[in-house]
């Protein structure tokens, strides 16, 4: 991946969202910010953060992009956490049935939702998936995301996870934007096996899992925990196989019912609890207490017109949150940034601080990377956002707009208009 020199000079707010692990609770209202900030990147990594009166003379660093910042907030990257971005078709017609009234869970139970994105990427051909994740990716990169989470999922077989895992491994090659993939196999049961749940994860236990890890295609495994998709001894045996493959964990848990899934996630010690719209007291107090980050996804909450999760509660309870967009055809067809937080802050109580902390350095806690980005801090990879206001307030004020004037990854420059 290409790596570049670049000086940040005197932003106005330098806000670092300094750390190297998630930040739990109070610990998420503190931005670190540095008034009058001036970065260096070196060959892609992060070499200066500090006070642009205290950097060293600019003859020290030859061959450096010189970008002035005076009147503009600099953030560290957007880690997108949680997508599912790689997928066949669309799903405009549930989209309004859902309108209508119909529900989201109904309307998988007769086949439709994650069923019907399954058969479209199915049908899809690996160009045809590179060809649209590609262009999301863009996308995402114009917003500000230096970093996403993709998960397989809607294969449910083992030709079409794989392929979903290979279109990711090879747009993490092309483009600007990480890719973190994640084998979610255990997504719902394909109609081949209707009836026969535990034989679906044995196959995929036993016959799809190894061989992801073995061509190295994912980090993390995931499950949809829910009532009527997988329940909790299900999820606990697969998310157990996956981690004695070495995988990494993350749960789909208490979106629709309050099952369990966050009380789970503490005890496997996954990386990330997502959802938890219905999350319990007690799963709430489990997350707490261990190193879990809850991962809220309200664009989801939106467009299916839940309740949205607790986050306010969360927080004060001292949860680790992170926010994601959840990008997939279905509950969420959205991968706006700027949607993200406002809604976190307008429905959830989120204070932009926290908004903020939850899509640098707890988005990279989520995903196991926190020791190497989600924060302006020497020796971390130079991925950074410059917005085209003086603070980092704007970013849920100035509501549904993308004010990311300019992204900067690995320490190269791409104007957020040329994208
Ligand atoms: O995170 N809830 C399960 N999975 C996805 C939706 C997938 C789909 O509807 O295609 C989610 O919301
Ligand atoms: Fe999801």
């Amino acid at each position: 991946m290409k790596q570049g020199n670049i000086i940040i000079k005197n932003a106005s707010q330098l806000v670092t969202c300094s750390g190297h692990s998630a930040k739990k609770g109070e610990q998420m209202s503190d931005l670190s910010v540095i008034e009058n900030g001036t970065v260096v990147i070196t060959d892609g990594l992060i070499t200066y953060v500090g006070k642009d009166a205290d950097c060293p003379p600019l003859s020290d660093f030859p061959n450096h992009v010189i970008v002035e910042a005076e009147g503009k907030a600099v953030l560290p990257g957007f880690v997108d956490s949680h997508t599912h971005f790689i997928f066949g078709g669309y799903r405009e017609e549930e989209f309004s049935w859902r309108m209508r009234g119909d529900s989201y869970m109904s309307i998988m139970e007769h086949g439709g939702g994650i069923h019907n994105t399954m058969t479209a990427t199915r049908n899809a051909s690996l160009e045809d998936l590179l060809e649209s994740g590609r262009h999301r990716l863009d996308k995402m990169l114009a917003m500000g995301v230096t970093t996403v989470e993709g998960k397989s999922g809607y294969g449910m077989n083992k030709e079409t996870e794989l392929k979903q895992l290979e279109a990711m491994k090879a747009l993490n090659k092309e483009h600007p934007v990480d890719i973190v993939s994640t084998f979610m196999g255990a997504h719902a049961t394909p109609n081949e096996y209707k009836g026969r749940v535990d034989d679906f994860l044995d196959y995929m236990i036993k016959e799809v899992m190894p061989e992801v890890k073995d061509k190295n295609l994912a980090e993390c495994c995931d499950i949809f925990c829910e009532k009527n998709v997988f329940d909790i001894e299900q999820s606990r045996r697969y998310l157990t196989a996956a981690r004695d493959l070495g995988f990494k964990l993350k749960i789909h848990a208490d979106e629709i019912v309050t099952l369990g899934g966050a009380e789970l996630a503490a005890e496997l010690k996954a990386l990330s609890a997502d959802h938890l719209l219905q999350a319990s007291d007690k799963g709430i107090e489990c997350l707490a207490g261990s190193n879990t980050v809850a991962t809220l996804l309200p664009c989801t909450a939106f467009s299916l017109k839940e309740h949205y999760a607790r986050g306010r509660h969360m927080i004060d309870m001292g949860c680790a949150v992170a926010l994601a967009t959840d990008l997939n055809p279905g509950s969420s067809f959205t991968n706006s940034i700027p949607l993200l937080f406002a809604l976190a802050c307008i429905y959830m109580q989120l204070s932009p601080e926290e908004a903020v902390t939850a899509l640098t350095i707890n988005g990279a806690a989520a995903i196991g990377k926190a020791d190497k980005i989600g924060s302006i801090d020497v020796g971390k990879q130079g991925d950074l956002v410059i917005l085209e206001y003086p603070s980092y307030k704007f970013l849920p004020y100035h509501i549904g707009m993308n004010i990311v004037e300019k992204v900067i990854k690995r320490g190269i420059l791409f104007p957020s208009s040329n994208i």
